[in-house]
C-alpha cells in the first residue's frame, strides 16, 4: 500500500514535469522577422485546411527553402554527380556529414567545397547558394527537370567554375517571403558587406523562405485573432478581400513577380499588399510596350496583356486559369475549358481550323495557340557539352502561331 503511495506519487510528479517541459518546447516561438502583424503561417490551417494544404503543396512554398538531405534535386550518386570543365578541372555534388556540397577538383585534388545552403525552385529547375557570412553566393551547378541532370547554373560558363557570383535582394524578393539587409552604410546607402565590395550583406535569421499565405494576402494576425475570438463571425475581418479588388489590382497581385525583373524598382517588392498597384513600385517602362519583346521566363503578365483575349474582355486575370494556391501542371484538356469558357460553337467565336483526322479541338487549344518557347534569357550547357540548352516554357500571349499548329 505504502508503495502504491510512492508510486502514485512519483508518477503524478513525472507527469508535471512532462507537461512543464512540453510548455518550454512549446512556448516562446521565434518572433516573426516581418514583424507582430504577421501571424504564424501553421495558425491559418485551423480554419482554411483545404487551401492551407494546396498552398504547402506548391510551387510557390517551394520557390525557396533551407537546404535539407531530401529536399536538394539531383543526383549524387558516383558516376552521376560530377560536371566536368576539362581534363583536369571538375566540380562533384558530394554528400557530407555536414551536408550537401558542390567541390571544386583541380588534379584531383579538391581546392574548394561550398555547401548547398539554401534551394531555389523546384518545378523546371533548381539552383542553390551558399553563405560566407551575411552574404550569399550562387553555386556553379543547377539541376534542371527537362534533362534530368546537373547543368551550369544559368549565366555560368561550362568552361570555368566560379563560386563567387553574388546573390542580391531581388531574387529574394520575388522568391522568398522576407529577408532584410544586414545594415545601412550612412556614407552611401548602400548595404555593403564588411569584406566586400558591392556585396549586399543580409541579416542571416530574418530569411523567412518560400512564398506563403500572407506573402499574397498581406499580414493577418489581427484576422487571426478577431477570427478566434469570434467563432460566429462568417464575413472575413481585418483583411483585405480579393473580391474588393477590381481587375488590375487582382493581376497586379501576380504581376509584382510575374512582370520580369527589367523594371526600375521604386521601393521593395515585400512590401506590396493586395489592393496596391504596380505603379507604386516601378516607374514606367522606357521603351513603349507595343517595342518590347518580353520573355517567357518571369514575364507572365506582360505577355497575356498583348494577347486579343485579354485587351478584348474585361474579365481575364490569371484566375481565369490557375487556382493560386495549387500547380500550373494540369492537363491540357483542363485549361482548354478554361478557353471554352469564353470561346465555343455556340458563341460563334470558335476556332476556324479544321482538326487533323482523330483529334479533337476541344482536347488541346494549348499547344496550337500557347506554345512552348525557348526562353532568351535562362539557357544552360550540360557537362561536357559546349551546346546551349534551352529552358523552354508557355509563351501567356495566346494567338495564333501557323508554324506550331502546322506541327499538330
Ligand atoms: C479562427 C479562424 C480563422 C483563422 C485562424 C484564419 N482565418 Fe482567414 N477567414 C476566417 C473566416 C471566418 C473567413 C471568412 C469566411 C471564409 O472566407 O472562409 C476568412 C477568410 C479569409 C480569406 C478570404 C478573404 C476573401 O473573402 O477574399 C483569406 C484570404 C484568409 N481568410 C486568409 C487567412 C490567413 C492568411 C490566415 C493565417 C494567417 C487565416 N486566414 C487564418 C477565419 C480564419
Ligand atoms: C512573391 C512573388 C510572387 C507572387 C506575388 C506570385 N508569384 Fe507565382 N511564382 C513566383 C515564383 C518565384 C515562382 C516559381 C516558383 C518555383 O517553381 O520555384 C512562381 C510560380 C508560379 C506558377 C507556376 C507553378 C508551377 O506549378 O510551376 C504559377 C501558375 C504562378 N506562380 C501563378 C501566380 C499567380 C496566379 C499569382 C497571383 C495570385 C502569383 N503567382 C503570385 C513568384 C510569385
Ligand atoms: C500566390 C498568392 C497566394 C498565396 C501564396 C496564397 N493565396 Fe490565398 N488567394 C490568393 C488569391 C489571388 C485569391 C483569390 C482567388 C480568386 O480570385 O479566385 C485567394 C483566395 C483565398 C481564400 C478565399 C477563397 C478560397 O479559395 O477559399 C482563402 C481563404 C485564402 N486565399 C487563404 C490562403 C491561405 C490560408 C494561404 C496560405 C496557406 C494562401 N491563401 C496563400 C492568392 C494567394
Ligand atoms: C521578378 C521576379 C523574379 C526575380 C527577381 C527572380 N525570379 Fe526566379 N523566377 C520567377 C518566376 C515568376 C519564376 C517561375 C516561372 C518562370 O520561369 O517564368 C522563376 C523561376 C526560377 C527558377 C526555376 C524554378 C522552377 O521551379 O522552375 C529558379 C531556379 C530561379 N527562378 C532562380 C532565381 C534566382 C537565382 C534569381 C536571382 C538571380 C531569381 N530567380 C530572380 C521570378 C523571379
Ligand atoms: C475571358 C474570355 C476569354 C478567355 C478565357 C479566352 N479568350 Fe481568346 N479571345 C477572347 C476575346 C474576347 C477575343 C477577341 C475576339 C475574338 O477573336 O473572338 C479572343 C481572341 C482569341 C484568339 C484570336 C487571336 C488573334 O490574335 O486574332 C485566339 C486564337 C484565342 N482567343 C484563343 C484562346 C485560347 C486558346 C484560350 C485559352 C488558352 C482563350 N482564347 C481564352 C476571350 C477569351
Ligand atoms: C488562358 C489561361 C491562362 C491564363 C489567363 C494564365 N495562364 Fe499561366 N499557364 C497557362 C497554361 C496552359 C500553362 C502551362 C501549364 C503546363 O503546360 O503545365 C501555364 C503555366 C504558367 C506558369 C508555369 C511556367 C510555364 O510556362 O509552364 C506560370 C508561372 C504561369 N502560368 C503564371 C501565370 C500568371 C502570373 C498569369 C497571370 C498574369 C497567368 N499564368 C495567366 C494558362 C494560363
Ligand atoms: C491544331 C492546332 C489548333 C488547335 C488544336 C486549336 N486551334 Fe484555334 N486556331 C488555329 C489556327 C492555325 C487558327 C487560325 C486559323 C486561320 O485563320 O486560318 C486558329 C484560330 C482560332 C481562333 C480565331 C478565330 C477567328 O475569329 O479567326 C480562335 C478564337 C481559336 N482558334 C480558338 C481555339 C480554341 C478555343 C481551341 C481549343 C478548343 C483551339 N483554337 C484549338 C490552330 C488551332
Amino acid at each position: 500500500m505504502k508503495i502504491n503511495k510512492k508510486l502514485v506519487a512519483i508518477t503524478a510528479l513525472l507527469f508535471v514535469f512532462i507537461i512543464f517541459l512540453s510548455q518550454c518546447i512549446n512556448t516562446p516561438a521565434k518572433p516573426d522577422p516581418r514583424g507582430t502583424a504577421f501571424a504564424p503561417e501553421a495558425s491559418c490551417r485551423q480554419c482554411h485546411q483545404a487551401v492551407y494544404d494546396s498552398a504547402m503543396a506548391s510551387a510557390h512554398f517551394f520557390a525557396s527553402a533551407n537546404a535539407t538531405a531530401t529536399n536538394v534535386l539531383g543526383n549524387f550518386n558516383a558516376g552521376h554527380n560530377s560536371f566536368i570543365y576539362d581534363s583536369i578541372t571538375r566540380v562533384v555534388m558530394e554528400k557530407r556529414d555536414s551536408g550537401l556540397y558542390q567541390v571544386l577538383y583541380k588534379n584531383n585534388q579538391a581546392t574548394e567545397a561550398r555547401r548547398f545552403d539554401i534551394v531555389f525552385g523546384s518545378r523546371h529547375a533548381q539552383t542553390s547558394l551558399y553563405w560566407i557570412n551575411d552574404v550569399t553566393y550562387e553555386l556553379p551547378v543547377s539541376f534542371y527537370r527537362s534533362v534530368q541532370n546537373w547543368g551550369t547554373s544559368p549565366g555560368f560558363s561550362a568552361a570555368v567554375p566560379r563560386f563567387n557570383r553574388l546573390i542580391g535582394m531581388d531574387c529574394f524578393e520575388c522568391h522568398s517571403n522576407y529577408i532584410s539587409h544586414k545594415k545601412q552604410d550612412v556614407a552611401t546607402g548602400n548595404y555593403f558587406a564588411a569584406n566586400a565590395a558591392a556585396a549586399e550583406a543580409f541579416d542571416k535569421n530574418s530569411l523567412v523562405t518560400g512564398i506563403g499565405c500572407q506573402r499574397c494576402h498581406g499580414p493577418a494576425a489581427k484576422h487571426v485573432a478577431f477570427h478566434e475570438e469570434n467563432p460566429g463571425k462568417k464575413t472575413p475581418a481585418f483583411l483585405v478581400s480579393s473580391k474588393t479588388l477590381n481587375r488590375q489590382q487582382q493581376l497586379d497581385q501576380c504581376a509584382v513577380c510575374h512582370s520580369g525583373n527589367d523594371q526600375r524598382k521604386i521601393q521593395s517588392r515585400f512590401m506590396f499588399r493586395p489592393g496596391d498597384v504596380l505603379a507604386n513600385y516601378f516607374l514606367p517602362a522606357v521603351v513603349a510596350d507595343s517595342a518590347n519583346q518580353f520573355d517567357v521566363h518571369g514575364n507572365q503578365f506582360n505577355l497575356l496583356k498583348q494577347s486579343a483575349c485579354f485587351l478584348q474582355t474585361s474579365s481575364i486575370t490569371c484566375s481565369t486559369c490557375h487556382d493560386p494556391h495549387g500547380n500550373a501542371n494540369l492537363p491540357v484538356a483542363v485549361y482548354s475549358q478554361k478557353c471554352m469558357g469564353c470561346h465555343s460553337p455556340t458563341a460563334g467565336n470558335f476556332c476556324t481550323v479544321n482538326p487533323a483526322a482523330g483529334t479533337r479541338l476541344q482536347d488541346n487549344c494549348i499547344d496550337c495557340h500557347m506554345p512552348k518557347e525557348a526562353s532568351a534569357a535562362i539557357s544552360f550547357q550540360l557537362s561536357g557539352n559546349a551546346v546551349n540548352s534551352s529552358y523552354i516554357l508557355r509563351s501567356h500571349r495566346i494567338g495564333i502561331y501557323r508554324a506550331e499548329a502546322a506541327k499538330k
